[in-house]
């Protein structure tokens, strides 16, 4: 099938006009849609990847309360990085946000590039978290697509989500109004958190009715989507992510001046019920991942309790880098 990615004049000043309105009649007052700090973008942004709004602005602002420059983050602690993150998840997120602030502050002197291009160069900045900075900071009219935005764009303009990434980020740039990439950008993601959600779009008061080539199928298509069979669901206790998260947590609660750490298999006992000295090597797997992202540091246990006991790991302690 072939995918037109032309959109007609008429049709593209009508998606414009409508998001852009709705926007403006619907947007949330949120803390860094008043802002133009390249630096509080980049902390937003990264925040909200993989987590809603709601949850992210007590963190946001305690944050940027802590580490009000760039300057600020770079010169900070890891540890007290990571333990001001704590319960927002996936803290790599914490260590990556650090890692590029030290390189705009040693290698930047403390500016921001302006440009998706270069922004993507940082550590733990990606295509979207560029896109968003180069548009909120500085207003460039650039496109950019997270998975909601991805949907909106792929039902208005094509009718199907199964689009690739590349169509569908052509149609965002053929999208974006000149002038107004800021707003433009902004729209799209509080159109895809507050209407033109996964499951419940709600279509029948859409402002973009007119000009949305889903729209004569959605009801259809949501109705078929309902009844597919869901995937097997992995109970989260049982995936890595989780045990990652409960080892990161208690390294939080380990006394913040106390370089010590905590024994392997102390941390063991505490992460996972009936833990056994057999989980050793699966539990050193897991904190030595943590450890190449930055979120722990492993050393020897200078009072191991036997040779072979520190053979398997047990002599080990970890804590926060
Ligand atoms: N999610 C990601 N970026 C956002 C933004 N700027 N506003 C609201 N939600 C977002």
């Amino acid at each position: 099938m072939t995918v037109h990615t032309d959109i007609q004049p008429a049709r593209l000043s009508l998606i414009q006009a409508s998001l852009l309105e709705w926007f403006a009649a619907n947007a949330r007052d949120l803390p860094w849609r008043r802002t133009r700090d390249p630096y509080a973008f980049l902390v937003s942004e990264v925040m909200l990847q993989q987590t809603q709004v709601d949850r992210v602005l007590p963190y946001y602002t305690r944050f940027l309360e802590r580490f009000p420059t760039v300057h600020n983050l770079a010169a900070a602690p890891t540890a007290e990085v990571i333990r001001l993150w704590s319960g927002l998840g996936y803290n790599r997120r914490a260590v990556n946000l650090q890692r590029a602030a030290v390189v705009i502050v040693n290698e930047l002197e403390g500016r921001f590039p302006d440009d998706p291009v270069a922004l993507k160069k940082l550590p733990g900045i990606g295509s979207y978290t560029a896109g968003a900075i180069s548009a909120f900071a500085y207003e460039r009219d650039v496109a950019f697509l997270d998975t909601n935005m991805r949907r909106v764009i792929s039902r208005v303009v094509f009718g199907s989500e199964s689009v690739t990434e590349s169509e569908a980020l052509q149609a965002a740039e053929a999208l974006v109004p000149l002038g107004h990439g800021w707003t433009w950008n902004q729209a799209q993601i509080e159109f895809g958190a507050l209407h033109c959600t996964a499951r419940r779009p709600a279509c029948i008061v859409c402002p973009l009715r007119d000009a949305c080539a889903a729209f004569p199928t959605m009801q259809a298509t949501l109705g078929s989507k309902r009844s597919q069979v869901r995937k097997t669901i992995v109970p989260f206790e049982n995936t890595t992510r989780y045990y990652r998260g409960r080892i990161v947590e208690t390294l939080r609660g380990l006394p913040e001046h106390d370089q010590t750490g905590i024994a392997l298999t102390e941390l063991g006992s505490i992460v996972q019920e009936g833990f056994a000295q057999e989980n050793i090597p699966w539990l050193r797997g897991i904190v030595e991942g943590l450890q190449r992202d930055g979120l722990a540091v492993i050393a020897e246990d200078p009072v191991p309790y036997d040779a072979s006991a520190e053979a398997a790991g047990s002599g080990l302690r970890v804590r926060l880098p």
